[in-house]
């Protein structure tokens, strides 16, 4: 996409090196020269939001890993060590904390920017598919990591989770003792999510290498869908991404400190300054807000097994996404019918976010078949459905064209 290398070594080191391990070069291909639409919104910032944040997880989590204490007995009380003896401890912890919220806010942008602007769409297939894949990591990264400060949802949290692989058929309870490391939630589990929270983040970092080369083999799509025809269609990507990128990010940092000095709290539950305790059961035990949706198809189905297949299919159906919609166009700017229905889906994972998050009752369960069925029936019947029936609007002839339509002064 980048076509030939641009880059000329400009002294005798760089000359000298660039024969060597042209690395400054692929820097300079790829973020320097590297053409990019023009027509980029502040929705293609996020990617650049989400490597910042990745960036923040880890510096704050290895030095957090400095000061804790992965063992039953001592990690409650080594997270309030950290809060308040540790030189700028209650920063790293909140910031770390906080962090993964905003990592999983950013993530859920760009997300649904993807599904917006058809970017799953051929040739960006592979792309999507490890940015899903990125998005599974997250989860079990954040998931075991909220096991670390050993406080009551800590606890009881990874006590219902991993009690869903008891619902697996004839090996499920061999499954659910192995991965306990014994007969409850205890101390060598505490060991290995501690080491899998230290590990996974290193795991997504690799995975994001190949989602950015992926990237940067097919290029990027962008508001109107229409691909890249001319170099008039793109710009450099530094300095115009690089500022856009930096200002957007900039901005996300100041919504982040806002929760960071301010509340810091706010995204977290109460019951975890209290520290694991068997013997208590948590009257309602909820997981963090970004597992809510599926938290809330999980509990949908009467069935355990059922709700199990249930809520991992919710996650395995976007990995076929780009064969389920058989549109030819990729924006929802020129696909009427998509747009409505794109809103709808919005709307049905913020209701099912809030169900999860409810005491259940027979109204909070219906609600969620409800809207379970229908986030299947998009994805499943919708989608293939809809690229059959649905007459989209005229495509600008190119990118540039689409920009000169939006500016001329007729
Ligand atoms: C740590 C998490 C992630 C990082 C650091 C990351 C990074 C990036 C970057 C830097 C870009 C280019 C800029 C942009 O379009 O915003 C990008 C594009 C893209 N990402 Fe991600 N990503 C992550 C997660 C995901 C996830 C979870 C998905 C989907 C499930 C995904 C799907 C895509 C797609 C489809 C594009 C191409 C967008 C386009 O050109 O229209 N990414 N990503």
């Amino acid at each position: 996409m980048s076509g030939p290398s641009t880059y000329v070594p400009s002294n005798g080191f760089t000359r000298w090196l660039d024969a060597r391990l042209p690395i400054v070069r692929l820097g300079y291909d790829s973020f320097v020269a590297y053409p990019t639409p023009r027509n980029l919104n502040y929705w293609w910032t996020f990617g650049a939001i989400l490597s910042m944040m990745l960036v923040v997880q880890l510096v704050t989590g290895i030095v957090l890993a400095m000061h804790y204490t992965p063992h039953v007995t001592l990690a409650f009380a080594s997270v309030e060590h950290i809060m308040r003896d540790v030189n700028w401890g209650w920063l790293l912890r909140y910031m770390h904390a906080n962090g993964a919220s905003m990592f999983f806010v950013a993530v859920y942008v760009h997300i649904f920017r993807g599904m917006y602007y058809g970017s799953y769409k051929a040739p960006r297939e592979i792309l999507w598919i490890l940015g899903v894949l990125i998005f599974l990591l997250m989860m079990a990264t954040a998931f075991m990591g909220y096991v670390l400060p050993w406080g009551q949802m800590s606890f009881w949290g990874a006590t219902v989770i991993t009690n869903l692989f008891s619902a697996i058929p004839l090996v499920g309870e061999p499954i659910v003792t192995w991965l306990w490391g014994g007969f409850s939630v205890d101390n060598p589990t505490l060991n290995r999510f501690f080491s899998l929270h230290y590990l996974l983040p290193f795991v997504i970092c690799g995975i994001v290498i190949l989602h950015v080369w992926a990237l940067h083999v097919v290029g990027q799509n962008n508001p109107t869908g229409v691909e890249v025809k001319s170099e008039q269609d793109t710009v450099a990507f530094t300095p115009y991404a690089t500022l856009k990128d930096a200002f957007a990010s900039v901005a996300y940092l100041v919504l982040f400190g806002w929760f960071l000095f301010w509340v810091p709290n706010f995204m977290g539950h109460p019951d975890n300054y209290i520290e694991a305790n068997a013997m208590v059961t948590p009257a309602h035990i909820v997981p963090e807000w970004y597992f809510l949706p599926f938290y809330a198809i999980l509990r949908a189905i009467p069935d355990k097994l059922g709700g199990v297949i249930a809520m991992f299919g919710a996650i395995a159906v976007l990995f076929v996404l780009p064969w389920l919609d058989t549109s030819k166009v990729r924006s929802a700017t020129y696909r009427p019918m998509y747009r409505t229905f794109f809103w709808v889906l919005v709307v049905v994972a913020i209701v099912l976010g809030w169900l999860g998050s409810q005491a259940v009752s027979d109204e909070t369960v219906r609600w969620s078949q409800v809207l379970t069925a229908y986030y299947f029936f998009h994805f499943l019947v919708i989608l293939p459905v809809l690229g059959l029936i649905e007459k989209p609007k005229p495509l600008p002839e190119s990118i540039t064209a689409a920009v000169l339509a939006k500016t001329s002064v007729h």
